[in-house]
């Protein structure tokens, strides 16, 4: 297959998903059960390249923190403050980054030493305000593309529109 070809059913596989996850959360009120689904699905989606995918949420007592929230993979660290690693970085830019090698990303923070490359994306609420951020690692180096993008900007703009 070509890689056009690869890239269009990556695409696809996007779509299928962002669709699944949305008809999973409908009506569901509860975030951590709308963020837990959305881990579970997008994790099993893309396994193996997706060797840790979770969130980390801004922590309302404690502004300029993210907290560990649902994730599937090996243990996370808890506590990310804003500006720390990739996940702190795109907390305080609020602007998705893709990380082909995380050894060479300046203070990134190594949860687990498996992983070796990652894209991580801001969520938003409704009314615009960060509700936290989107990891995902792989083990592979530069495991993540614009397509990987294009469709994890799309699944996070469902979660907290319910
Ligand atoms: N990769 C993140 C840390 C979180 S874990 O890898 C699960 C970072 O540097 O922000």
């Amino acid at each position: 297959m070509t890689a056009e070809g690869q890239d269009m059913d990556k695409a696809e596989a996007y779509r299928q998903l962002a669709e699944e996850i949305a008809s999973v959360i409908e009506g569901e009120t509860s975030t951590t059960a709308r963020y837990a689904t959305a881990a579970c699905l997008m994790s099993l989606a893309f396994k193996p390249r997706f060797f840790w995918t979770g969130f980390y949420l801004v922590d309302p007592l404690k502004p300029g923190e993210l907290v560990v929230g649902p994730y599937q993979g090996t243990l996370g660290c808890l506590r990310i403050p804003f500006g720390k690693g990739v996940c702190g970085h795109v907390a305080a830019t609020r602007e998705a980054i893709i990380v082909p090698d995380v050894h060479e990303f300046p203070g990134h923070i190594a949860c687990d030493s498996a992983s070796n490359s990652e894209i991580v994306l801001p969520v938003f609420t409704p009314q615009g305000d960060l509700a936290g951020v989107l990891d995902v690692d792989s083990t592979d180096y530069d495991a993540f593309d614009e397509i990987d993008q294009a469709g994890l900007t799309e699944i996070c703009s469902l979660l907290l529109r319910v």
